[in-house]
């Protein structure tokens, strides 16, 4: 087991962040979410889309967005070199129709993909109809750290993977960040090659730090991660 290489996220593209200041249970001041892009920018990263969570718990719409990012934009358009993109982190719950109602906010430049996530402990019975409609309606879900999900076996992986969703790894998970169990089924999957890309989940960057400098790969595993930043790197 190693470390990444030291340039290993050289023009590296992510899809999944919580940057976007004031809006979730991310960053909360500009001034953190600059010194985060500052730092990811050292790392190599050269394009970021940030996706803030709709659901229930907070009061955000592609309305109300929208503004939020074009100002946010703007301002640190001078202070760092990191291209940036909206998207959004759409929870699985009873909102959801609504947010599908007005449109999606989506992840790439076909603007196709649709990043959800469900509930940790439960799949709601709803949640399959919910990931049905937004394939009828012509996009594609990628579903946000499967390897999370408490209630999922690899049947059920297996099964969404088979009505053509996409999975999203979070990077940290391979390091025991969210634990023992997200941590094993992450390095299974990438092993199985069930993913599609791969994103930071970036809420905080101290905790962000601190995990990336222990995660340990196999020569097999840095290279499946290599790919999925490449995938990533298609999106923009
Ligand atoms: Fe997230």
């Amino acid at each position: 087991m190693k470390s990444l290489p030291n340039d290993f996220f050289q023009g590296a593209c992510d899809i999944h962040s919580h940057i976007l200041p004031g809006v979730d249970d991310g960053f909360q001041s500009e001034a953190d979410s600059v010194e985060a892009l500052h730092y990811l920018e050292q790392l190599g990263f050269a394009k970021m889309c940030l996706t803030p969570h709709f659901m229930k718990q907070y009061d955000n719409d592609k309305e109300k967005i929208v503004p939020r990012f074009e100002a946010f934009q703007n301002k640190v358009s001078n202070k760092c070199k990191i291209q940036l993109r909206l998207g959004a982190e759409h929870m699985l719950d009873s909102d959801f129709p609504e947010h599908f109602k007005r449109g999606f906010l989506t992840i790439d430049s076909e603007k196709s993909l649709v990043l959800c996530e469900t509930s940790y402990l439960m799949c709601e019975p709803n949640t399959t109809v919910m990931l049905y409609d937004i394939m009828l309606d012509g996009y594609t879900p990628v579903i946000a750290h499967p390897e999370r999900y408490q209630y999922a076996s690899k049947q059920h992986y297996e099964r969404w993977k088979d009505k053509g969703y996409l999975y999203q790894l979070n990077l940290l998970s391979l390091t025991g960040a969210y634990g023992e169990p997200a941590m094993v089924k992450s390095h299974h999957m990438l092993r199985d090659g069930m993913y599609d890309y791969v994103g930071t989940d970036l809420h905080r960057l101290d905790n962000f730090r601190n995990y990336l400098s222990r995660l340990r790969l196999s020569t097999k595993e840095i290279d499946a991660l290599h790919l999925l930043f490449e995938n990533n790197a298609k999106l923009f």
